[in-house]
């Protein structure tokens, strides 16, 4: 198969090479971009470290040189050096032949990343190995799109940006302040794990081997080794469990009055994300629980298991925590159809039908009140979604008039001090930006005759 494609393989390394060279003498525009580049992190292909010495045992991955610095400017993250810290920490691991895990229970190619001691740290999405994605390693998704490509995926997203979702989840989760999404963010990266064409591979091994034959020639690449991805990089939370499994535990043995509190008002910051990004999939398997009794918090992740199965109900003063993962079914360009719909399944929770509480309101109200703090939350969104090649401008007008028109309901709910059962009921409504001038400050409001698409039974 490789072999077949080589020459197709040599034509595109002849015409990277090209390329390569245009943008190296635009890389050289001035000094102070040089200084920038300087500073900036390593691409996700090379690095410092041991890495060099590991060169012959992986051969699709390049060896740094002086010519990537263009890929540098992805994963850098200065205004979050945790995060940075992090993704460097992944991208030292795929150096050190330590490769990223495909999880195997997922609809898509989904990564667990590890750092330099195999610890799993991240866990990451390429955009071209989502369901729909061109590289989707399941066949029964492609499957789906060749055979039904009428009805394929939900018709109220936009298709093949779950990776954009997943980080403006996240997004939202700190502008709100939230912190029930593990930080997540748009980031490249290369494995040999990954799902690559057999071209790609092939002409890996051929800028390798012209690398490795004629090094003057080699060093015109401006990357040598297989093409980064770009994917959401979302943070690994250690200690988690689906939230199913403990819901049914807390469906036999109440919690600790206090415990019960907090995690009333986690429940409650889950509610207030999947609502105002109007997120699809929220099931319970989607979201995990961490409970810790106070004696626990000390107990060895190598000592765990016993925990967990030891009596958890008897400790004063238990942890609660979750963490509101898999957000990339969500910020639709219009509310789903009624024969289709997607309801938010914690509405069938004991804790839905308790009216918001004045923690939530206090913290949530001002901000959604807040005309500029919305528009700014939406400029944001803007500046992270606009990178995808698909992105298109109107498409992205529509989300937003879903998600304020989301966020007008919600904000609505705290005001009256409903509950989610009954935020959910309330009619759908879409809040449109003026079409004749995007940057004014005059919005429609359009409410949907439709019954709401969802029905408490
Ligand atoms: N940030 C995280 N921290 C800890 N565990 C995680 C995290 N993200 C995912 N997982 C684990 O990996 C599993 C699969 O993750 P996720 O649901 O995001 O992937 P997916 O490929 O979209 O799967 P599916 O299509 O089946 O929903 C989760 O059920 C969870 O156990
Ligand atoms: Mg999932």
């Amino acid at each position: 198969m490789i072999d077949t494609d080589s020459d197709t393989a040599l034509i595109s390394v002849v015409e990277d090479m090209q390329a390569d060279n245009q943008l190296g003498n635009s890389a050289h525009r001035t000094d102070s971009y040089q200084e920038y580049r300087a500073n900036q992190p390593r691409s996700p292909t090379g690095g410092r470290g041991t890495g060099s010495g590991n060169k012959e045992s992986s051969p699709l991955l390049g060896p740094k040189h002086d010519h990537d610095h263009h890929e540098h400017y992805w994963n850098s993250f200065p205004d979050d050096p945790r995060f940075e810290e992090l993704v460097r920490q992944a991208e030292d691991a795929i150096e050190n032949n330590v490769f990223p895990q495909r999880i195997y229970q997922g609809s898509s190619g989904s990564y667990f990343v590890k750092n330099v001691e195999h610890k799993i740290i991240g866990v990451f999405k390429p955009k071209d190995e989502e369901p729909y994605g061109q590289l989707n390693p399941k066949w029964t998704k492609w499957m789906h799109k060749l055979c039904c490509p009428c009805c394929f995926g939900r018709s109220c997203l936009v298709p093949n940006q779950g990776y954009l979702s997943e980080a403006g989840a996240s997004l939202v989760d700190q502008k709100l302040q939230l912190n029930i999404v593990p930080k997540t963010k748009v980031v490249r990266l290369a494995s040999e794990t990954f799902n690559y064409s057999a071209i790609d591979r092939a002409k890996a091994r051929t800028k390798k081997n012209i690398y490795a034959k004629v090094p003057s020639v080699g060093r015109r690449f401006n990357r040598i080794g297989l093409p980064p991805k770009v994917g959401s990089f979302q943070q690994f939370v250690v200690g988690y469990k689906d939230a199913d499994f403990w819901l049914r535990r807390f469906d036999n043995e109440a919690l600790p009055e206090s415990t019960a509190k907090k995690f009333q008002l986690l429940f409650e910051r889950l509610v207030v994300l999947d609502y105002i990004i109007r997120n699809t999939d929220r099931g319970n398997d989607n979201w995990l629980i961490k409970y810790e009794t106070a004696s626990a918090a000390a107990v060895t992740p190598e000592t765990e298991s016993t925990r967990d199965d030891g009596d958890w109900s008897i400790v004063s003063n238990p942890e609660i925590s979750i963490a509101a993962i898999d957000n990339g079914l969500a910020f639709p360009f219009k509310h789903p159809d009624e024969w289709r719909a997607y309801p938010y399944h914690w509405a069938w929770l004991p804790q839905a039908k308790v009216p918001f509480s004045t923690d939530t309101q206090e913290q949530i109200l001002p901000l959604l009140s807040d005309m500029n703090f919305v528009q700014d939350m939406c400029d944001d969104l803007y500046d992270l979604f606009k990178h995808d090649k698909g992105f298109d401008r109107h498409t992205f007008e529509r989300q937003m008039s879903v998600m304020r028109g989301q966020i007008l309901n919600l904000t609505q709910a705290l005001k009256d001090g409903r509950s989610p059962v009954q935020l959910v009921q309330m009619p759908v409504v879409t809040v449109e930006r003026s079409r004749m001038r995007q940057d004014t400050d005059i919005f429609t409001q359009s409410f949907s005759h439709r019954a709401p698409f969802f029905s408490w039974c």
